[in-house]
């Protein structure tokens, strides 16, 4: 991806629950010099705080539910619709519990990065938090990558260690790691949407 000549690089997130990631996102989206805008916020699942909390800023969403759909593909297929609408520079998949489709990957083919709570290639799916804590690693972090036809595999942007406490719960985890998540996501999104950036195999270079 290259920067937008004019004006701030659109992004649309794609969200499934209390959206804590896009809200930093929009934080960040209100200083100009930040180079971005949230342009559309997209979700598997309706009446979800992530919603509300594009819909009180006037940010266009749209919901579209697996099982209103034949099949996967048809809901793969008007994900990608309603996301190409908004034309985005970028596409930030931020809590969002749903894989994409073969046709979904092939529109948004390297613009397309997520947010996962483990330091890949460690814990990939579901259950980051609890799966390290689970194996009783002393670190676990996040990881910002761009999306590949893998689970949380893709070629990595970013990665923020965060300690593991010998109390620790999965939510008291998961929460440190969200911490650590929003900073992260907020720093690489502005700067390759300010600089650019390019996808070498497993490289990812910004500026
Ligand atoms: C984040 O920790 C994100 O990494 C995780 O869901 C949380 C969403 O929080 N995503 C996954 O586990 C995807 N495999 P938020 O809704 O408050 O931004």
């Amino acid at each position: 991806m290259t920067p937008r000549p004019t004006g701030p690089a659109r992004l649309v997130v794609l969200v499934s629950g209390s959206g804590t990631n896009l809200q930093a996102l929009l934080d960040a989206c209100a200083d100009p010099a930040y180079g971005a805008q949230v342009v559309a916020v997209g979700a598997d699942r309706g009446g979800i705080e992530g919603l509300a909390r594009a819909e009180r800023l006037g940010i266009p969403t749209f919901v579209h539910r697996v099982r209103d759909f034949e099949s996967r593909d048809a809901w793969d297929q008007a994900l990608t619709g309603s996301v190409a609408a908004h034309e985005p520079d970028i596409v930030v998949s931020a809590g969002f519990m749903k894989l994409v489709g073969a046709g979904f990957l092939e529109r948004f083919a390297g613009r397309m990065v997520n947010t996962h709570p483990a330091l890949s290639p460690s814990f990939p799916g579901m259950h980051g938090p609890a799966d390290a804590l689970a194996y009783g690693v002393k670190v676990t972090g996040c990881t910002l990558f761009v999306v590949d036809d893998g689970v949380d595999t893709g070629p990595i942007v970013a990665q923020t260690v965060v300690p593991v406490e010998d109390d620790d719960t999965v939510e008291a985890l998961h929460e440190r790691i969200k911490v650590a998540e929003r900073a992260m996501l907020v720093d690489s999104v502005g700067r390759m949407a300010r600089e650019g950036f390019v996808v070498d195999g497993r490289r990812v270079r910004i500026g």
